[in-house]
């Protein structure tokens, strides 16, 4: 089958079975085109939360599909590819939450968006890198704060706010490559360049890089936001690569430079057109979370959603 009829009958099978596509920015391109919604993480739960349709089929990795079904529960929620994992959702389990706020009374849990079911279901409330600096500082600062799972992006929060968070030792695989060695690499090659940088990178807790007037720190969505904002002409990204796909269609004329040739979420690269039309024809790998589960974990993702 060749990818233009695979197109369209996905197409078909999306009006016949009433389906959404709902996808990331880091997924591969043919993916990006046919979706019906691209979005950063906070974006992608919003519109789970929004959508009329009765299928989801989620292009992006588990705990994202996850997040969906548990804030949308009627909805049917499948995936291309129900082996699509996430270094950081993989750092840290429930009994690990617990056994922290043991550790540390009182303590405010709050979980990164990129953790599993099971994490949210221990959490006091969720955030994304869109809008996690407005959800910590929603935590009344005498509060001592556990943030799980992303070390980066903790101390990324830690800088911004003169909190002082105690901080889960997770990475992401793919951000952890962006030290604050690539970013002066860039900016003496690309002088005249805009530095965005996604917070889960391994440099955004370094004061020396954040004070630089070239760097900026983003969500993917922040990020399509600045270029196209932006009077310059040259950007350099320092996220997963596949989102410069969406600048370069969204932005004629102006040059984007992925900070690392080997910057690709193989997470994410699971999902293609192949299985995206699997999925469409069996209505599955279903992600369905559940029950008790579903009701806590969901408890969480709300109090981030009332924000
Ligand atoms: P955002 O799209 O929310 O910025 O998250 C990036 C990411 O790594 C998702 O896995
Ligand atoms: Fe997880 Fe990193 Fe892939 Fe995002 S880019 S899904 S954080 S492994």
């Amino acid at each position: 089958m060749t990818a233009e009829s695979m197109v369209k009958e996905i197409e078909r099978l999306k009006r016949e079975k009433n389906a959404v596509i709902l996808a990331h920015y880091y997924s591969r391109p043919e993916i990006q085109d046919i979706s019906d919604f691209l979005g950063d993480s906070l974006a992608l739960s919003q519109e789970a939360a929004r959508t009329e349709a009765d299928i989801i089929l989620f292009c992006g990795v588990n705990f994202m599909a996850e997040t969906a079904s548990i804030i949308s529960p009627s909805k049917k929620v499948i995936v291309p590819d129900n082996r699509a994992g996430c270094s950081l959702a993989e750092s840290i389990d429930g009994e690990e939450i617990e056994q922290w706020r043991r550790e540390n009374p009182g303590g405010v849990v709050v979980s990164y968006v990129n953790t599993t079911a099971e994490v949210k279901a221990f959490t006091d409330i969720c955030c994304t890198s869109a809008n996690a600096l407005k959800v910590v500082n929603s935590i009344p600062q005498e509060k001592k704060i556990l943030f799980v799972p992303d070390k980066n992006l903790g101390a990324y929060i830690n800088l911004k706010t003169g909190r002082k968070m105690e901080l889960w030792q997770g990475d992401c695989c793919v951000h952890e490559r962006f030290d604050s060695e690539t970013v002066l690499e860039m900016a003496a090659k690309y002088p005249d360049a805009d530095i965005l940088i996604h917070p889960e990178s391994n440099c955004s807790g370094d004061p020396a890089i954040m004070a630089m007037p070239q760097t900026y720190y983003y969500s993917t969505a922040g990020m399509l936001k600045h270029v196209a904002e932006s009077d310059k002409r040259q950007f350099v990204i320092m996220t997963e690569k596949e989102i410069i796909h969406q600048m370069e269609k969204e932005n004629q004329g102006k040059e984007f430079i992925s900070a690392g040739s080997r910057a690709l979420c193989g997470q994410m690269k699971r999902n293609t057109l192949e299985k995206v039309l699997l999925a469409l024809q069996n209505e599955g790998p279903e992600i369905k979370v559940e029950g008790e589960l579903r009701e806590r974990a969901w408890k969480s993702i709300e109090k981030m959603l009332e924000l």
